[in-house]
């Protein structure tokens, strides 16, 4: 069995902030944000929006384009790390504004990597004959995480979330090989570190701190790591690989990778500058704009890749 994508979704907030509006609230300018990772602009959500709001809409999408019904689903998957509350989980809040009665649901905790992280837990259900229709979400509202006067931190995030229905199929097609990995000796470059049971009343700030130099050296490597792990599974070479679908965080971490592999620019889809790094939301949210925009076609093959805190990353095959 093979777990089938056989309906994508996606939701961005309708509040877009540019490059020069930070400038007026944060040391910054246009020039800075564009030349040192490709965002332009990014969604905010208000302040009566949660993660599940927009992974409800995206989820919407996704079954409508799948044409199951939400009773249909045997398991959902949500990727965030911005969840509305730290429980109940996004995964029962979208379930129950789904009305997707039998299905079980909870969330992946990968930060950034969630999505690949998710979609690889979801395919080994599937392989495994355990479900046969999941849904899977990466939703993120990592703007109300956000020190608004930090400017190493608040010019990279936006919000958003992305979809995607899952099927049983018996044929070639689908998830074809997954690759998850972690490295939490890291974890100290990407943190927030209020709010959990270590710091419950967020005396430490409930706020992203990051090491950018740290995390960007990390995040090449991931990259180039997780494309060539995951395509060696699948036996897939590289000029094999119709669209690769990378963690929109930085466009100069994608050039990078791009380079080394010598990828025609066309095969590397990027909406980045749209919507800065969107988290777990940023994989599916860009498949959806490359379904939407036709550049995925039946049997086409692709490779969903990311990185994130933890420090975590992985890697997903995919034949349409
Ligand atoms: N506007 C203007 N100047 C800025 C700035 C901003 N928004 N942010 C940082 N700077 C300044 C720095 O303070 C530094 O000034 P200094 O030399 O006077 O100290 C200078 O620009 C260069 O900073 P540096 O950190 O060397 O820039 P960089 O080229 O490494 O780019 C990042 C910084 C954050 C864009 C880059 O490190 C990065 O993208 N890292 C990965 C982050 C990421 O993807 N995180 C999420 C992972 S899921």
């Amino acid at each position: 069995m093979r777990a089938q994508i056989i309906g994508t979704g996606s939701f961005v907030p309708p509040k877009v902030v540019t490059n020069d509006d930070l400038a007026k609230i944060v040391d910054t300018s246009d020039e800075w944000i564009r030349t040192r990772t490709g965002i332009r602009e990014r969604r905010v959500t208000d302040e009566n929006t949660a993660a599940s709001d927009l992974a409800f809409l995206a989820a919407e999408k996704a079954l409508k384009a799948s044409g199951l019904d939400p009773n249909d689903l045997e398991l959902i998957l949500v990727a965030t790390c911005s969840p509305d509350t730290l429980f109940p989980s996004v995964g029962c809040i979208l379930q129950d504004r789904l009305g997707a009665k039998h299905a079980a649901a909870f969330d992946v905790s990968a930060a950034c990597s969630g999505f690949n992280f998710a979609l690889s837990a979801a395919a080994a259900y599937i392989e495994a004959g355990k479900y046969k229709n999941v849904l899977v979400v990466g939703a993120d509202t990592l703007t109300k995480y956000l020190d608004w006067t930090d400017r190493n931190t608040c010019v990279l995030f936006g919000d958003g979330a992305g979809a995607v229905v899952l099927k049983a199929t018996d044929e070639e097609r689908g998830v074809l090989s997954s690759f998850i990995s972690s490295r939490g000796e890291g974890g100290k470059y990407l943190v927030m570190p209020g709010g959990g049971s270590r710091d419950p009343e967020e005396k430490m700030g409930r706020f992203i701190r990051m090491d950018g130099k740290e995390v960007f050296k990390f995040a090449v490597k991931a990259l180039e790591d997780s494309i060539l792990k995951v395509l060696a599974l699948a036996n897939i070479s590289l000029a094999e690989v119709d669209l690769f679908i990378p963690h929109q965080a930085n466009i100069r971490i994608i050039d990078h990778v791009t380079k080394k592999f010598n990828l025609p620019e066309e095969k590397v889809y990027v909406n980045l500058m749209r919507y800065g790094n969107t988290s777990a939301a940023s994989v599916p949210l860009a498949l959806d704009e490359a379904v939407a925009e036709n550049k995925v076609k039946k049997d086409s093959l692709i490779v969903l890749s990311g990185f994130g805190a933890g420090l975590t990353y992985g890697a997903n095959v995919v034949r349409w």
